[in-house]
This record gives structure tokens, C-alpha cells and sequence, in this order.
């Protein structure tokens, strides 16, 4: 009796999250994942030399301006590690709520990994380098190039791999606090940096906290 009651709060709390994902949680949505994709591109015309470092700093404001009062200054010194699915890059985070993030992510060194199982859908847009990624049984890697969107449905799992010098606007959409463990752990279990797990911590609660006193969820 007692195993089936605590069987089922976490079924029941499931069912719930997931018939909001469908219904209410869309209604906080304030990025539109088009939208970004054209911004992007028109940077991508302003700056065909593929520097990534004038790419951001030219697309931020762009950003700002499409999206008054959600997006973060762009800074080189709010940067962090992440670490997770075997994958390892840096990130800064130009907005952060309940339902949505806007982060730029990528690494000068290269990387490769899993992509995690989310409660969210996943929107990379590249900026510079490239993207590959595959679902098991796909023995050809898709493969995105700048000016690129790679939509990684809620619940899928692919491996993907970033050469050096691949840098993307990653927007994410749905539960995000249930992602947050998937950032995290492989600092609790694997790296022991609890500098980046006081970073990532820090600027992801400032940034939602400061939203959610806005109205922003
Ligand atoms: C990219 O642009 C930044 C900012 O303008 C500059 O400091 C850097 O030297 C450039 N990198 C390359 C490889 O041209």
C-alpha cells in the first residue's frame, strides 16, 4: 500500500508537468525560435569572416532590442564551464526563467557527448563552426553549419560532437529547473570544480529570481 502511494505522487506529479508542458507553460513563452534564427543569419551577413567573439558582441544588442528587459549585457568574464553527458564547454547566459533560457555555448577546444534527456525542446542555432549529432541507427551524423537550427525535441537523446572554435545561441523551452541536475551532477560526481557549481548556480538563480520579480516565469 505504502510502495503504491509513493508509486504514485511521482506518476501523478509527472502526468501533471507534462499536460502543463502542452498547455499553460507555452503561454510564458516570450522567445520565438524564427525569430532568433533571422537574427542570427543577419549577422551572420554582417560578419562573414566567422569571428565568434564579434558575431556575439554584434547580436546581443540585436537581441535586447527584439526582447527588451530579458536579456543580459553581454560580458567575457561572466563565462562558465559546463560539464555534462560526457560533454564539456562554456556558456554565458543571456536569460534565464522558469521556462525558458537563452545562452550562448561552445568550446575552443572541441567537445563531444550526450545531449541529455530533457523536459524542454532545444533550439541551436550555430554561429560559428559546426554541430554534428545522430540518434542510434543513424550511421550518417546530421550535420549543422552557421545560420543553422538544431531543434532537439522534448524526451530525444542524440550524440553530438563540436569541433574547436564552434560557438551556438542555444534556446531552450519547458521545465527548466528539471534540467538543471543534467547541468550539474557531472560536477558533484565527476570534475569535484565547485567553483563552475557555485557559478552556474549563482547566475542561473539570479537571473531567474530577477525575471520572476519582473513577471517573467
Ligand atoms: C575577433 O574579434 C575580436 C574583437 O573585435 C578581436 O579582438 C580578435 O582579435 C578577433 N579574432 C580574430 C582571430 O580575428
Amino acid at each position: 500500500m505504502r510502495l503504491l502511494y509513493f508509486g504514485l505522487i511521482p506518476i501523478g506529479l509527472y502526468l501533471i508537468f507534462n499536460q502543463l508542458f502542452y498547455t499553460w507553460l507555452p503561454t510564458n513563452y516570450k522567445f520565438d525560435k524564427v525569430v532568433l534564427q533571422q537574427l542570427v543569419q543577419e549577422t551572420l551577413n554582417e560578419f562573414p569572416q566567422g569571428n565568434a567573439t564579434e558575431i556575439m558582441i554584434n547580436l546581443t544588442p540585436k537581441l535586447q532590442k527584439q526582447y527588451p528587459g530579458l536579456i543580459n549585457d553581454l560580458t567575457f568574464t561572466e563565462w562558465f564551464y559546463n560539464n555534462a553527458g560526457g560533454a564539456m564547454g562554456q556558456m554565458t547566459i543571456l536569460h534565464a526563467s522558469i521556462s525558458e533560457y537563452l545562452i550562448f555555448f561552445g568550446t575552443s577546444v572541441g567537445t563531444e557527448g550526450h545531449t541529455g534527456v530533457h523536459f524542454a525542446d532545444d533550439y541551436f542555432t550555430i554561429l560559428t563552426g559546426e554541430q554534428r549529432a545522430a540518434y542510434p541507427g543513424v550511421l550518417t551524423p546530421e550535420i549543422y553549419k552557421p545560420g543553422d537550427q538544431h531543434h532537439l525535441p522534448k524526451g530525444h537523446v542524440k550524440q553530438y560532437a563540436m569541433p574547436g572554435g564552434s560557438f551556438a545561441l542555444e534556446l531552450a523551452q519547458g521545465w527548466i529547473p528539471a534540467m538543471l541536475p543534467f547541468g550539474l551532477l557531472d560536477t558533484l560526481s565527476s570534475t569535484l570544480d565547485f567553483h563552475t557549481f557555485y557559478l552556474t548556480s549563482y547566475y542561473t538563480a539570479r537571473d531567474m529570481i530577477k525575471n520572476l520579480l519582473n513577471g517573467k516565469f
